[in-house]
């Protein structure tokens, strides 16, 4: 059985169970699609049995990088936007605290931005540190990723010459279309190589995820333990009362033709700041096309029930939330005994924050719901690699589904290439 628990009581009030029902026939004829690849964007589902498929090879050579590279560095940077650096950030500051072992280098991103600023700070960090460097781009020819990975090999062959650089830079790349696997074959770095047939934002559990998640001190045989269970459980029946990454689908494909076009993903743990991220591309790339798909968005509660909550409880009636919570936390934190109580604190002692914060979530279910919110919630039973393992298939499993719902291909993403365009006629980049 799964972690991952999947409540939609709070949106019941907004969808019948027969609305519901009525989606059956169509939800196994698409799970039908995707299974037997007869479906849009079919050549890229290669992340549909990744976890079951992932050959121990793969395995062996991250772990032989990993003993390397422990060795070399104490500082790893990742190179990478979008899909091929979304999934690895989400599960290492997921897990740091919790999942990690000692020792391991500090994990710094880069490429994910253009800001000067950052990268200047970027470069004067590095300095005095033992450094490695794993650029991951699918394609080889993304703008912001080539840069930081020139500004980086530079900075890397001035402090170790030119050799010493090679054997501190990996390369993660599709290996027969990209520029980069060429440079890597001619200055000898080391590389890995993603398939053909998954796209970035479904890669986490490539290479692409799993070198710098091992890297950071995560256990991947964990990671990819759960993500196997999640396969497991949402591939054996696509019936709405069995599979929850279908029901979750249905019921987002439901509230967004009754006008609640915009789905606010709010995490009650601050664990989860880059798990939303990786969700907001899943679901914007992958549903935003042909004049449809649910906005994405995210919240941090509590914080933002005391900015956006205003928003949510008396805004535009065109949103429904889905809550993103941990059963328990890895530490107990409780309210101290205090004799004066001036601060009135008095009622809640000897009570966890968990206690307290499970209260801040049903009470804003309940308000968001009377005021004209629905709500759903995925429950975590724990912070692990393991759940969050299952976390991410359970995601991908359910905006695919959301997505062959309402009739787009969930593996493309022609979009994002227009605003490239005017961009790089502005640089007055050649044409190739
Ligand atoms: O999900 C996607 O396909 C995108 O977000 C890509 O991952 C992103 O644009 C980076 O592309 P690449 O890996 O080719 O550098």
């Amino acid at each position: 059985m799964m972690d991952i628990f999947f409540n939609d009581d709070y949106a019941k009030e907004f969808i019948s169970n027969s609305e519901i029902g009525s989606l059956q026939e169509n939800v196994d004829h698409l799970h039908a699609d995707l299974e037997k690849r007869t479906g849009r964007g079919s050549d890229c589902l290669g992340w549909l049995h990744l976890p079951s498929r992932t050959p121990v090879s793969l395995f062996d050579s991250i772990r032989a990088t990993h003993n390397e590279i422990i060795g070399q560095c104490d500082a790893f940077v990742c190179i990478g936007i979008g899909g091929s650096y979304l999934g690895a950030r989400a599960a290492i500051s997921f897990l740091s605290s919790v999942a990690k072992k000692e020792d391991t280098p500090e994990i710094y991103f880069a490429g994910h931005t253009m800001c000067s600023d950052y990268h200047a700070e970027l470069l004067r960090a590095l300095e005095g540190r033992e450094v490695c460097i794993n650029l991951i781009s699918k394609s080889g020819a993304t703008l912001e990723s080539a840069i930081a990975f020139r500004l980086l090999r530079n900075f890397m062959e001035k402090k170790y010459g030119k050799e010493g650089a090679s054997r501190r830079i990996i390369v993660t790349t599709e290996s027969k279309k990209s520029m980069i696997n060429d440079l890597a074959k001619e200055e000898g770095y080391r590389s890995f190589h993603l398939p053909k047939d998954v796209g970035g934002r479904f890669s986490v559990f490539t290479s692409a995820g799993l070198l710098p998640i091992a890297i950071a001190g995560i256990d991947i045989r964990d990671f990819m333990d759960g993500a196997l269970l999640a396969e497991k459980e949402l591939t054996k029946s696509s019936d709405l009362s069995a599979n929850t990454a279908y029901l979750y689908a249905a019921n987002r494909h439901l509230l967004f033709q009754k006008g609640k076009t915009i789905e606010l993903m709010a995490a009650f743990h601050s664990s989860f700041e880059y798990v939303l991220e990786w969700w907001k591309q899943l679901v914007g790339e992958s549903e935003g096309k042909e004049g449809k798909g649910i906005f994405p968005s995210s919240a941090h509660y509590t914080a933002d029930l005391h900015s956006l909550g205003q928003r949510v409880q008396e805004g535009t009636r065109n949103l429904f939330e889905t809550f993103l919570l941990v059963e328990k936390s890895s530490q107990v934190v409780k309210i101290e005994r205090d004799n004066c109580d001036r601060d009135g604190l008095g009622y809640l002692e000897g009570k966890s924050l968990d206690f307290i914060n499970e209260k801040a979530y049903k009470g804003s279910a309940t308000a968001h719901l009377e005021g004209g919110v629905p709500n759903l919630a995925i429950t975590l039973k724990e912070r692990s690699a393991h759940n969050l393992g299952q976390l991410f298939y359970f995601f991908e499993r359910a905006v695919a589904m959301t997505g062959y719902l309402s009739g787009v291909n969930p593996f493309d993403q022609p979009g994002v290439e227009f605003y490239k365009r005017n961009m790089f006629r502005l640089l007055n980049k050649p044409s190739q």
